[in-house]
């Protein structure tokens, strides 16, 4: 009888030792969960990212933090080159600095920090042009004029020209409202009305010019100043004309 329990007594302990052994390799496992995909993100943040956003995208004194800026973020401000930051005040649109490759990785590490907008899609061909245009004017055109060739804000600040935007960009910059930009999100703007504003921005860039020659589509202030200047000049023309005329009878 004795043995008959040793036996199952050295058996639990076999069983146990072996659950625990089986538990252990999966516990040491765990750090390796982080894909590769991630970690060649995160290389690429440390190296050209960190400095200004912290080790761990918590923030610094010389940038915010990333955790809620999400994909849509790290994608409008990596695609537009904005991101690495240079010696500006303001971000500038730039050439980007890294490879479409690059800036796959670093969204993707930039979204695993923390919570926020995933990179929009956008079915343009969905959108209405009209509609957009209306959406454009009243959301849009105060900060970037009706042109969409954009104009100063307070604090020293400029809105830019929307039209170098690609689609992704555009519904990007809408959706997480970089810098002084509100956001918009699908409370205040719809997925189609989104492609609608962006199909508009796209028209924006090539408008037809009915009639008339092109003045390079400045927006109204120049437009009416070349053609007060040139209203003006003729008027000033013909009065001296004129005063000439009279000037000749005058004589005789
Ligand atoms: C020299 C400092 C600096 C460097 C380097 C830098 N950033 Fe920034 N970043 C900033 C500052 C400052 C802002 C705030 C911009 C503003 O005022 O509009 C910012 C804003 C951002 C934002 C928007 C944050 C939000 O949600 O409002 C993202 C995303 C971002 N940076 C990503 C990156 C990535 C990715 C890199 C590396 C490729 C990078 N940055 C490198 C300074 C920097
Ligand atoms: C309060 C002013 C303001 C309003 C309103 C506003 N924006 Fe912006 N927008 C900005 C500023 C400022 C930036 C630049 C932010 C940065 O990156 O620092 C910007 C950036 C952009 C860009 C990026 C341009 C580029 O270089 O690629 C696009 C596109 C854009 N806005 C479209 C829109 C659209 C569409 C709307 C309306 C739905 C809108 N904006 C409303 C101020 C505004």
């Amino acid at each position: 009888m004795r043995s008959v329990r040793s036996r199952l007594g050295v058996l639990c302990l076999v069983a146990l030792f072996m659950s625990l052994a089986g538990l252990l390799p999966v516990r040491s496992a765990t750090p390796a969960t982080l894909s590769q995909m991630t970690e060649d993100g995160r290389q690429l943040y440390l190296r050209g990212c960190s400095s200004c956003h912290g080790l761990d995208g918590t923030g610094t004194p010389s940038g915010p933090s990333l955790e809620r800026s999400g994909a849509a973020s790290a994608y409008y401000y990596l695609s537009t080159g904005r991101m690495p930051l240079a010696d500006e005040a303001q971000p500038r649109r730039k050439p980007p600095a890294y490879s479409r490759a690059q800036i796959d990785l670093l969204v993707d590490y930039v979204a695993s920090l923390g919570s926020g907008p995933a990179i929009p899609e956008v079915h343009l061909e969905t959108g209405d042009l009209a509609e957009g245009g209306v959406l454009y004017r009243s959301n849009c055109g105060p900060c970037h004029t009706a042109a969409g060739i954009g104009g100063a804000l307070s604090y020293g600040r400029a809105a830019p020209s929307v039209t170098p935007a690609d689609p992704v960009e555009a519904a990007a910059a809408i959706r997480t409202g970089p810098g002084q930009m509100p956001v918009f999100g699908p409370e205040a703007l719809s997925d189609h009305e989104v492609a609608s504003i962006v199909r508009y921005i796209r028209f924006l860039e090539s408008p037809p010019t009915p009639g008339g020659a092109a003045l390079g589509g400045a927006g109204p202030i120049p437009e009416g100043f070349v053609a007060w200047i040139f209203g003006v000049g003729t008027l000033v023309l013909a009065v001296l004309w004129i005063g000439k005329l009279e000037g000749g009878h005058g004589r005789h």
